[in-house]
């Protein structure tokens, strides 16, 4: 069950102990009568040692949440280990708090598939993170959601919940790279009830058609960096949602899919406010909408402020850039009760399949204030006509050039 590691994690404990002499130096206290603790290797708990068998058949949920559980209640450095090989598991809960060392290791070598029945799913998670802090995800693996069965249901309200494949609920000082997944049933990765997380190196794939399945969403998050990922899939590639703060999303290459996404907001109301967020150096190719704010109409009054989309490649984008505050207005007559200020596009420059690529409407009872227009070049892909930008119930200002000209007046 539990392997020893060689030199390499000796090496690995001496550094961490030096580190603990140094924090013990600047005050912080120091196990130094306890280094044996230190020194003892990294536990790996492989789940194939609790009975996961990787047939690409058997249901493994129980053999993983096993292996979850022995990593987790350890004492010392701590790694999950799903090795090489496929493994079907059903929905999968692993909790915290641990007593491991912090972070405790998840890698996933292998490929991790969704068991391949929808009614083995009563939550809206396949894996949920939950009640941990501290964790490293890692490993090259796959997780697979086999959304197929799922994505008939569309957007129809009656079908079952959709599972999103991975979700971080209530999980502190996160970090996961080198992953990669394909198909999920709902979203591919949700943040939630979250501070301090790190999702780098991701590679993100679903078919354009496959509905619900955004890449990453954020919600009641703080403190979120996305970065260096390639994200494709039926909906939105990163979608931002309420009670964010401090969110940074930075070589982010997108498509197909509906773009880089704040919101939807206002549609429970519960929602909380939105501030910060930076969107920076992305690629977005043949996707519905680029740099996208959306609100609901008859929503709680909450703020958007303090966001930056900065520095953006369009290639064949319909919506480059697009406030649209009246999602579901039919449904809802009530404008939008989300006050939208301090927001800036910067440098956004390619190519649009839409006649109007810059599109502001806002709330006509909270209109949008300082929104920033600033060296925008946007070019006709295909004989589209001339381009131009519209715009209703915004304060705007302009800086640099503008390709199309900035709207001539905003009601
Ligand atoms: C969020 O996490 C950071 C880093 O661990 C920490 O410094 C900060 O206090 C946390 N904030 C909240 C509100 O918990
Ligand atoms: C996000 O990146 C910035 C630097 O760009 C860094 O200061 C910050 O600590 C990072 N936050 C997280 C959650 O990794
Ligand atoms: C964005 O790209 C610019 C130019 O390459 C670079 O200077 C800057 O550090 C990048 N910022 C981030 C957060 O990726
Ligand atoms: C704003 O959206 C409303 C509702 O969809 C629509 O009727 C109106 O024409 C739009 N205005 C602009 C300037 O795009």
């Amino acid at each position: 069950m539990v392997n020893s590691g060689g030199g390499r994690g000796t090496v690995e404990a001496c550094l961490v102990l030096g580190i603990a002499c140094l924090l013990a130096l600047s005050g912080v206290q120091c196990d130094l009568l306890h280094p044996h603790r230190r020194l003892a290797s990294e536990a790996v708990f492989d789940i194939t040692k609790f009975e996961a068998v990787a047939d690409g058949n058997t249901d493994n949920a129980i053999a993983l949440i096993r292996a979850w559980k022995a990593a987790c209640n350890s004492i010392g450095a701590a790694k999950l280990l799903i090795p090489r090989g496929q493994f079907v598991a059903g929905e999968v809960l692993f909790t915290g708090p641990c007593t491991a060392n912090k972070p405790i290791t998840i890698e996933i070598q292998g490929d991790l598939l969704a068991y391949d029945d929808p009614s083995a799913y009563t939550g809206g998670a396949w894996i949920m993170l939950e009640k941990v802090d501290g964790v490293v995800l890692k490993g090259g693996g796959t997780i697979n959601g086999r959304g197929q069965q799922f994505w008939k249901y569309g957007k129809s309200k009656d079908g079952p919940p959709l599972p999103v494949s991975f979700v971080f609920q209530t999980v502190n000082n996160a970090r996961m790279s080198n992953l990669n997944f394909v198909d999920s049933m709902g979203f591919h990765i949700k943040v939630t009830d979250s501070n301090n997380t790190d999702i780098r190196n991701i590679n993100i794939r679903a078919p354009g058609k496959s509905p619900n399945t955004d890449g990453i969403h954020l919600s009641s998050a703080i403190n979120v960096n996305i970065t260096d990922s390639i994200i494709g899939t039926g909906d939105d590639c990163v979608s931002i949602g309420h009670g964010t703060y401090n969110i940074l999303v930075a070589r982010i290459i997108c498509g197909p899919g509906h773009g880089l996404s704040v919101g939807s907001l206002g549609k429970r109301p519960t929602e909380t406010s939105l501030k910060g967020l930076t969107i920076i150096n992305c690629t977005l190719v043949g996707t519905t909408n680029g740099a996208r704010i959306k609100t609901y109409h008859a929503s709680p009054r909450i703020q958007a402020t303090h966001i930056y989309f900065q520095d953006i490649v369009m290639e064949k984008v319909k919506n480059p850039i697009v406030i649209d505050q009246h999602y579901d207005s039919k449904r809802r007559p009530e404008q939008s009760s989300v006050k939208l200020s301090d927001i800036h596009f910067r440098n956004i420059r390619g190519s649009t399949i839409s006649k109007i690529p810059v599109k502001l409407n806002c709330s006509s009872i909270f209109p949008c204030e300082g929104v920033e227009l600033a060296n925008i070049n946007l070019i006709p892909f295909g004989p589209i006509g001339p381009l131009k930008s519209t715009c209703s119930s915004a304060k705007f200002f302009v800086k640099g050039k503008l390709n199309p000209p900035a709207p001539t007046a905003c009601a």
